[in-house]
């Protein structure tokens, strides 16, 4: 087989992230791999479970693994406790005990409620991430952040919980619709411009392979990603600060979501309009220089994602960076970057000022 192993070193908590093309067929053996037996719950939704799920059943199959499956409904909406109550019903009814382990097959929805459900059906069972989308691959399967929304707020239920193991098979992105690549790529980018100079060399030196789907591309990156996700996770689990800087171009992003009911912008071109504010900014504030700037600039609309801010007022903006996660007692804390390839926080308590820099009137 081949694959790439990228090592997640958390003490007893520790993982391993494999990496390869067709690695799906395989799944059974990693499960075995990493400790894992007996009955799985494999966790979908439809769209994923009619492209593969026969596969990772088959798989599963071979190793003497037996499948409950659930299938929840597609769509961020549905990351909710409505669902996570109706998971567990089912691992209910079909006596789940702690034997068991949970296998999440599809993107980050899939992935964050059926690790939030593994950290909380009897008190904690394992669970294997199997990420589908190019997102899920980079970001949110690995580093343990699971969770569900709550009707006031995204993301606001949730645990720290690490998986056993995460299973990327780049070839499941041969089906992922190009918008959601796409901004898949953003998060990607993302490590390079706050945290990887190289990285974001390599994007720029090979754009045009990245976006035809080069599989050697692909791996690189992400790998690469996962590596410094790793690197990052390691020091700070729990975002006690360092991990923080996962978030750059989040804070601007996440306001640009809610402004626009979560319904206009995939997370990641969201993140692509808040990581070229951003960029911008560090210029402004001398952190980089406007030729870094626009380098980034170049690269993010080079991709085919937004970069613009969409027109609300500075008030609006306002209020929407005031309900962030990320607001400290004395300001929003923002992630800069510092030339390319590094970082800067500062905690903003000027946001109009801040916004007014970014072009926002009214
Ligand atoms: P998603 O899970 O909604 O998937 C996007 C779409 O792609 C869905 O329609 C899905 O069914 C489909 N899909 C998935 N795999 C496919 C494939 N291989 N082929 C064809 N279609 C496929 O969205 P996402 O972008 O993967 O994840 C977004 C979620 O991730 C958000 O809820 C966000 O909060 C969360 N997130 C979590 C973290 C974390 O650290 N836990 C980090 C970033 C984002
Ligand atoms: N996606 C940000 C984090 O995992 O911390």
């Amino acid at each position: 087989m081949n694959f790439e192993t990228v090592r997640v070193g958390l003490g007893d908590r520790s993982y391993d992230i494999r990496i390869g093309y067709g690695l799906l067929a395989q799944i059974g053996i990693f499960c075995q791999t990493a400790g894992m037996g007996g009955n799985a719950v494999l966790i979908s939704n439809p769209k994923v479970a009619s492209l593969y799920r026969e596969l990772v059943v088959k798989s599963l199959g071979s190793a003497d693994i037996k499948v409950t499956d659930i299938c929840i409904p597609d769509g961020e909406e549905f990351k909710s406790s409505d669902t996570l109550l109706k998971i567990f019903d089912q691992m209910i009814d079909a006596h789940i005990d702690r034997g068991a382990f949970i296998l999440a097959l599809g993107g980050g929805v899939v992935g964050d409620i059926a690790g939030f459900a593994a950290a909380t059906y009897l008190r904690g069972i394992p669970f294997i991430q199997v990420p589908t989308t190019l997102l899920a691959q980079v970001d949110s399967s690995v580093g343990g952040k699971t969770g569900i929304n709550h009707p006031r707020g995204k993301n606001l239920l949730g645990a720290f919980y690490q998986p056993q193991q995460v299973v990327i098979d780049t070839e499941t992105l041969d089906t992922l619709p190009e918008r959601e690549y796409i901004s898949g790529l953003a998060e990607a980018l993302k490590y390079g411009i706050s945290l990887d100079n190289e990285l974001f060399v390599y994007f720029e030196k090979y754009l045009t392979a990245i976006l035809d789907r080069d599989k050697e591309c692909l791996k690189q990156i992400i790998m690469i990603s996962c590596k410094t996700k790793a690197c990052i996770v390691e020091q700070d689990e729990r975002e006690g600060g360092l991990r923080a800087v996962l978030n750059y171009g989040h804070t601007l992003g996440h306001a640009v979501e809610s402004l626009t009911g979560y319904t206009k912008y995939l997370h990641g071109e969201a993140v692509a309009i808040g990581m070229a504010q951003i960029a911008r900014l560090s210029a402004q504030r001398g952190y980089c220089s406007a030729a870094e700037a626009d380098r980034v600039l170049q690269l993010i609309s080079r991709m085919g994602l937004p970069v613009e801010l969409p027109q609300f007022t500075v008030t609006e903006y306002e209020n929407a960076l005031l309900h962030d996660k990320k607001k400290l007692s004395d300001g929003v804390k923002f992630v800069f970057n510092q030339g390319i390839g590094n970082y800067k926080f500062e905690t903003v308590k000027d946001l109009k000022e801040l916004l007014h820099s970014c072009g926002v009137r009214g």
